[in-house]
């Protein structure tokens, strides 16, 4: 069984790293990672979820590659991104024997990838990493990059490491398994990139779309891998996120916010809260007069089409706060000199960062959006 794939240089000096996305990738995982890691044992790490769906398939093509391999399952969710669960995991890496040259395989969505990641990053001071996200939001976002890490009760991600993975592999076919909702979710994340550098494949999800949700012909892997080539590319650019890849973070001071208030919870994905912080974020630019009221407006269109929220409506029942909102934006991790950081949009494709945003504009726009 071979399919087309596809695939994309991170071009970092010294460390540059290829994504191969496509059908039926997982089933070729032994082959490319013998080929392009070589290592001796392959340490998977996947969660309970994951592990039940796909880790046999990729330890059988590891094996039939040549690679030996040892596998570790941690609790589905994103308690496992902490301090406890990494303690044990490298813990029982340690007990079973660990040398140099293995590599860890990261099986799973972001949760697994950033843990996964970051303890790839201290054992042994280092170790090869390779990525097999099988989340649309991993696909595209969390396994590029090399951001690594856990939670601590002080807040998410805030002990980590950047540290790139040698090899990623995305089977967009691993997404049939995925429930719709957090499918959507990471959609948000892929029409993300349209609207911050890329107005064409914008256009193009408004038509293909359904079809990246459904896994139709090739729009998955199409939509993956633009994602990736626009996120490879900023990386390569800004890799520890002085500038450029602040971009990326479209939707998120919004988002971030919403997510706060919330607590964290089911009630909203980090995706669905990405996709109504960027409705917000086109809505405040096109009411600041930096954008077309158009532009704005395709944006909810899109969303909403999609399934996914575009307002504060989507948590039924919750009793939003103005100033639980705005606090939580002005202590997120990203404010610099007192001013949280916005990205606004000069229209659809075309993202700029903003620190002077006022924050009378910010308040009248949430008083609506409560009162919507
Ligand atoms: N490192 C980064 O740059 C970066 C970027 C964005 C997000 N993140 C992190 O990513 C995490 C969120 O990632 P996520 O949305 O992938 O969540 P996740 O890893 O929790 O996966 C979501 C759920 O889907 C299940 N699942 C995964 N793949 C599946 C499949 N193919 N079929 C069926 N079920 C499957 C998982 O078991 C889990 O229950 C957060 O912790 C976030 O902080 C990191
Ligand atoms: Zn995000």
């Amino acid at each position: 069984m071979t399919h087309e794939t596809r695939s994309v240089t991170v071009a970092l000096d010294g460390r540059a790293y290829d994504i191969v996305i496509g059908r039926g990738v997982l089933a070729d995982a032994g082959r490319l990672i013998a080929e392009r890691v070589a290592p001796p044992l392959a340490v998977t790490i996947s969660d309970t979820s994951v592990a039940k769906l796909y880790l046999e398939a990729l330890q059988r093509s590891l094996e039939a590659a040549g690679v030996a391999t040892r596998s570790y399952v941690v609790p589905a969710g994103e308690g496992s991104k902490s301090f406890a669960e990494l303690e044990r995991l490298c813990g029982a890496i340690l007990d079973d024997g660990l040398e140099r040259g293995a590599a860890i395989v990261a099986l799973g969505g972001g949760v697994v990838g950033d843990l996964a990641g970051f303890a790839a990053s201290v054992l042994l001071r280092g170790i090869d990493l390779v990525q097999v996200p099988t989340t649309l939001l991993s696909q595209v976002d969390s396994s590029v990059g090399g951001k690594t890490g856990i939670n601590t009760p002080q807040g998410k991600n805030l002990v980590g490491a950047f540290y790139q993975p040698k090899l990623v592999l995305c089977d967009t076919d691993s997404l049939d398994t995925l429930p719709r909702r957090e499918l959507l979710a990471g959609y948000a994340e892929v029409a993300k990139y349209g609207l911050v550098r890329d107005a064409r494949f914008f256009t193009w999800l408004e038509e293909h779309g359904p079809d990246v949700i459904e896994g139709i012909g090739t729009a998955r892997a199409e939509a993956v891998e633009r994602s990736c080539r626009h996120k490879a590319e900023v990386v390569a650019g800004d890799e520890r996120e002085q500038a450029g890849r602040a971009l990326l973070n479209l939707g998120h001071t919004f988002g971030h916010a919403l997510e706060h208030a919330v607590g964290f919870d089911e009630r909203l994905l980090h995706g669905e809260a990405v996709a109504i912080g960027c409705v917000m974020a086109f809505d405040l630019s096109a009411r600041l007069g930096l954008c077309p009221v158009a532009d704005a407006a395709r944006v909810r269109r899109h969303f909403a089409a999609m399934g996914l929220p575009t307002g504060l409506d989507s948590v039924p029942g919750f009793a939003w706060s103005v100033e639980a909102l705005v606090d939580a934006m002005y202590r997120d991790k990203k404010v610099r000199g007192g001013r949280p950081v916005f990205i606004l949009a000069r229209g659809i494709g075309d993202a700029f960062i903003s620190r002077e945003v006022d924050l009378d504009a910010v308040r009248g726009l949430l008083v609506e959006a409560i009162a919507a």
